[in-house]
């Protein structure tokens, strides 16, 4: 695990815009997600640009295809210094595995059930119980030994087997009124077990960054 805890969500699609608030952060301190938005927006130099100003990436693009393709995918990926990627666990045994075996050195994180899905549009999807489904794509996790899983601050109770890396989105110490709805604090996801937070508009727009950031890392 790598000790910079913190990782801060670049949802933007401008470049003046990343500039802008990377110009705030220390590599050294925190580590920063690009996502589809800011991928499309500005293609591979993006992590070129990142790379370069000391920042260890984590590309977050949830690939989710044929074995074949998410391998070739990932070797693309991997020419380029990204830390961590993500796959969907949906995906199966036979696309983690390939995603494992055409990496050396980027992590491969599985993303579990989405957390826009709820128990009656995964019963509906799969004529099965959150739970259930969820358990099944832990069971895969451990098979498969992925590097770690993408998860929300609710599911970490049922996660203290395992061994993996655990990314947690949704974290929130002070209330925004925004989309995020299942939230939880920086600390309670730590002491729960998070090696990794993923904090987004509670740091890019807050009005002073290096106090946000200071609130938001692992104590
Ligand atoms: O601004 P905010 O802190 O809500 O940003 C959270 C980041 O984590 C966003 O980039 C969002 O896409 C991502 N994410 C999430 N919930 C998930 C998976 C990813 O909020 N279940």
């Amino acid at each position: 695990m790598s000790d910079k805890r913190l990782i801060v969500a670049l949802d933007y699609s401008d470049i003046k815009d990343v500039k802008a608030l990377i110009s705030n952060l220390n590599p050294n301190r925190c580590m920063v997600k690009v996502g589809l938005q800011l991928y499309l927006s500005q293609r591979l130099s993006i992590l070129d640009l990142l790379s370069n100003a000391g920042f260890d990436i984590f590309l977050d693009l949830k690939l989710h295809d044929i074995p074949n393709t998410v391998s070739k995918a990932l070797s693309e990926i991997e020419k380029f210094n990204v830390f961590m990627t993500t796959i969907h666990l949906q995906g199966g045994k036979e696309m983690i595995e390939a995603a494992l075996s055409s990496v050396k050195s980027t992590k491969i994180i599985g993303v579990t059930l989405l957390t826009s899905l709820n128990e009656s549009n995964i019963q509906s999807l799969y004529a099965s119980a959150f739970s259930d489904q969820f358990s099944r794509l832990i069971s895969l996790a451990n098979d498969t030994k992925i590097d770690g899983l993408v998860c929300s601050a609710n599911e970490l109770n049922q996660l203290h087997e395992y061994q993996g890396l655990k990314v947690v989105p949704g974290i929130r110490n002070k209330i925004l009124n925004d989309d995020q709805k299942r939230t939880m604090t920086s600390m309670e996801a730590y002491n729960l077990g998070a090696d990794y937070i993923v904090v987004g508009r509670p740091i890019t727009q807050s009005e002073n960054i290096e106090e946000a950031i200071k609130e938001y890392e692992s104590k």
